[in-house]
Formats: C-alpha cells, structure tokens, sequence
C-alpha cells in the first residue's frame, strides 16, 4: 500500500510525470543500453524498441499503476501485473534486474524534471517503483516455480516445417536434451530465441498449438519487415536447434459452463486453435460461436484444423467474414451486426487479432451486454491496451 507521506505527493505530481513519460522512456532506455548493451542481446525486442511499442508499456506501466493506487488504495492491478509476469518469466528475467530498470528510468525522470525533482518527489515515486517491483518479482518467482524444470531456456529440434496458409509456416520442434517438458495450459505462448545477422539473440512470443505429447508447435506468419520471423521462415531448417523457453501467458479457458465467443482475424487464430482442441479433447458440451476474420481463405492460418475441431464439438459452430469476395460467410469485416448472436452474463469471449479488430469487436460485445471483465484477449506485441483501461485497472 501507499503511505500517507508519499500518497499526496503522487497526486501532486502523477499528471506531470504522466506527461513527461513520452520524453522520459527514449533517454531512458539510451542509459540503459549503454550501461547494459548486453540486454540487447536475448532480453528486449530491438523492433519494439525501434517502434516504440515496448518503451512506452514498460515506462506507461508505472504512471498507470500509480494512477491505480490513488483510486483503490486498497488493491492492486492483478490482471496488468499478470500480464508483465508472464511477459517477464517467458524472458528469463530475474530480481537482480530490477536496479538496473530503476537506476536508469530515475536517472532520466530527474534529468527530465530538473529542479521540480525534489527529493520527496524522488522518494515517493521510489517507492511506487518498489511497490510495482516486489509485486512482479513474486508472482514471476510463483511462474517459475511452477515449471517442470529450472531453466528458463532448452534447447529443440526443429522436425518438421510446413507451409499451412500463405505465408504461415507450422514449425514442429522436439527436445534436444532431457530437460523435464512442462505441458502447456492451452492459450499459453513461449518465447523462441533465434540469432540474428549480427550475431546477438532476439526473443520472439508464440502461442503453443496442439502436437503431438512432448512436442512444441507453433504456426507462425512472417513479417517482411520484421527481423526475426523472415529468418525463421527462410534459414531455419529441420535439423536445427533453437532455444525455447518454457510455456508462459494467463489468457486461458475459463473452466465455467457458459457460452463461448472465440474471434480471430489473421494469425490471431493461434491461441482460438488452442482453446478448440482443449474444448474437443474435453467433448464439451458448451455452446461455442468461433468467429473469424481474413484476408482471404488461403491466408487463413489454421482453417483445417478449426473446421474439424468446430465439426467434432457438438455445440459449436464457424462463421467468417472475408475481405475477398465469395470467400467467407459474410464480405468485408467483422460485424456482429451480421449474425445472430446471443450473449448473456455468464458468456465468456477469447479475442486476438490486431488491436483495432480487437477494440472494434469489444465494444460490439458489451453492446450486446456482455460484461467487460469476460472479454479477454491475447495481444501479439507489448499491451498498451490494458494499462489505459481504466474499467480493467479499477
Ligand atoms: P519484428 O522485428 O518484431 O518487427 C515487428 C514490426 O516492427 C515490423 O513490422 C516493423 O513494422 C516494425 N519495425 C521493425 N524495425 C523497425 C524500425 N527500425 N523502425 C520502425 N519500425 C520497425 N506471431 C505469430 O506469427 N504466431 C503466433 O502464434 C504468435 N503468438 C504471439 C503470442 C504473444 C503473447 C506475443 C506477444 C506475440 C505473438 N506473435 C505471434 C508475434 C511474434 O512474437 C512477433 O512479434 C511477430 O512474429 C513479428 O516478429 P518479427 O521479429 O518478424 O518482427
Ligand atoms: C515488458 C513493466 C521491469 C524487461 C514489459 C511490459 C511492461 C513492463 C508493462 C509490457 C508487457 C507486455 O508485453 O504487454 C515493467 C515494470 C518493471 C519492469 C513496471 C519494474 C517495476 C523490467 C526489468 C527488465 C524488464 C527489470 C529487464 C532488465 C522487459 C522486457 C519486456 C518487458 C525485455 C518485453 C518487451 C519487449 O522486448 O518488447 N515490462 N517492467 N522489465 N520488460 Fe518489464
């Protein structure tokens, strides 16, 4: 909890530090790389450095957590600081860390305020740092602890490589030593290391699929501009070993009755394939609507395997909206106004896609009167959604 010295000091200066956060995170990422190059190296995205995503979720975190503080005194943000945990322990990140994040973000808030840096502001802000720290550093040991095993990465095998959809390869990986397999919760992702041209590692997230017992599965679209999927696609082979962490990420099945809503666009439907093999395997009996939208049919990634596993389930059933004509059940984007849906308050619903997508069908389901805390979702970069939610931090 806050103490009462510093609670009226935050509420004096959050909307400036708010503000200054955006001019704060470029410097003080620059210190830190300096001091640190070594966490370029298998730790932080380069891209979402370069594109701003990360900087400004890890930096924002903190105004927003704070913001938290004041308003419920009494409580913490449990659904945002799961997220970063999970983000965390899939990256190997350990308690020693957290100094070098706090010397250099301090160092670059009171270079950035100058004399308005007192040192009661300082303390103050010290201590929603710590607050935020102690709290992510016990859930990320509770992750861990959990795990099979205790190393963060293992090597696999890469056995089998396979073109599922335009430009979505499935990659199928075995294990290369004997390290002790934590068997994933469907939903969850792992992050993959890979070598990049100049030599250093670069982490990337991706969501286990069904395989076989032992196995790690996962389909994955390439970015052209990005730096780590072209090489996957093109340079890795079977035969290779690649470093994987173990299988991390909090957005899984609820274990209720209800109906489901489970929407992908695109790649989104990596962790909807998931759900519906968990749901299959299960011989469930809830009502599922799956709802997907693409591009067109030959991009859809996984549109086999959700044909089947929505056919195998009898309560369940597949409707798509296609950008190309004649492709889908409905043209264009998704819009619920196309469809007859019913929601009620024990419906839970499963998004991933792009974040407009994803904005865009919320708002369409709490229309409908679905409740806000059961539309959950999986992001496929740093979540800038969540933090500014003020319905989801409170
Ligand atoms: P990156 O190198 O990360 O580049 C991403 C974008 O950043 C590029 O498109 C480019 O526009 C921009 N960028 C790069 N460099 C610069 C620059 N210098 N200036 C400005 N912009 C720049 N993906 C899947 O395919 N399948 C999955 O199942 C999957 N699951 C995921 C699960 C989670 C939990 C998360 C977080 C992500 C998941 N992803 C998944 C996404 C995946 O982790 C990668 O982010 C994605 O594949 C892109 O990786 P990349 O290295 O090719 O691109
Ligand atoms: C990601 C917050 C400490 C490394 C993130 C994200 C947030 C965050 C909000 C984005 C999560 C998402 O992907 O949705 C914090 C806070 C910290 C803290 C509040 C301290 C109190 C650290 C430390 C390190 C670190 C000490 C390592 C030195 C990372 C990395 C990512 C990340 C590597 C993934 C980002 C990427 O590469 O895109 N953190 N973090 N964090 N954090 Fe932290």
């Amino acid at each position: 909890m806050l103490s009462e010295k510093s609670r009226p000091i935050i509420e004096q200066t959050i909307g400036v530090i708010a503000e200054r956060i955006p001019a704060i995170t470029p410097e003080f990422y620059k210190s830190m790389f300096n001091a640190r190059p070594d966490l370029l190296d298998g730790m932080f995205s380069r891209s979402n450095q370069k594109n701003g995503t990360q900087p400004q979720a890890l930096a924002g975190s903190i105004a927003a957590f704070a913001s938290h503080l004041l308003k419920n005194p009494d409580s913490y943000p449990d659904e945002v600081l799961s997220r970063v945990a999970h983000k965390h322990t899939s990256l190997g990140l350990l308690p020693e860390e957290y100094p070098t994040v706090h010397e250099h973000l301090f160092g670059a808030i009171a270079a950035d305020l100058g004399d308005a840096a007192t040192p009661e502001v300082v303390a103050a802000w010290d201590e929603v740092y710590w607050l935020m720290a102690d709290a992510l550093i016990k859930l990320e040991k509770g992750l861990y602890g959990q795990q099979a095993n205790d190393v963060m990465f293992a090597p696999f095998k890469l056995i089998s490589k396979e073109e599922i959809a335009k430009g979505v390869i499935a990659f199928e990986f075995e294990p290369a030593d004997d390290t002790p397999l934590t068997r994933p919760i469907p939903g969850q992702y792992v992050t993959i290391q890979v070598k990049v041209k100049d030599g250093i590692r670069q982490p990337r997230q991706f969501t286990l699929v069904p395989s076989q017992e032992g196995h790690r599965r996962v389909v994955i679209r390439k970015d052209p501009q990005g730096e780590v999927t072209p090489i996957l696609h093109e340079d890795i082979n079977e035969g290779d070993i690649l470093e994987i962490s173990n299988p991390y990420g909090d957005v899984v099945l609820d274990e209720g009755h209800g109906s489901l809503v489970l929407a992908s666009a695109g790649i989104g439907t990596t962790p909807i394939v998931a759900f519906l093999d968990k749901l299959a395997k299960e011989q469930s009996q809830r009502k599922v609507t799956v709802l997907h939208a693409d591009h067109s049919k030959d991009r859809w990634p996984g549109r086999q395997i959700m044909e089947r596993l929505v056919d195998s389930l009898p309560n369940a059933q597949l409707i798509t909206w296609m950008e190309t004509p004649g492709d889908g059940d409905h043209e264009g984007f998704m819009n619920l106004a196309d469809i007859d849906l019913d929601v009620d308050e024990d419906t839970n619903a499963f998004m991933c896609g792009p974040l407009p997508f994803m904005k865009g069908l919320r708002s369409q389901l709490i229309e409908k009167g679905m409740r806000g805390r059961n539309i959950h979702y999986e992001i496929f970069g740093p979540d800038q959604w969540m933090l500014h939610d003020e319905a989801r931090m409170a």
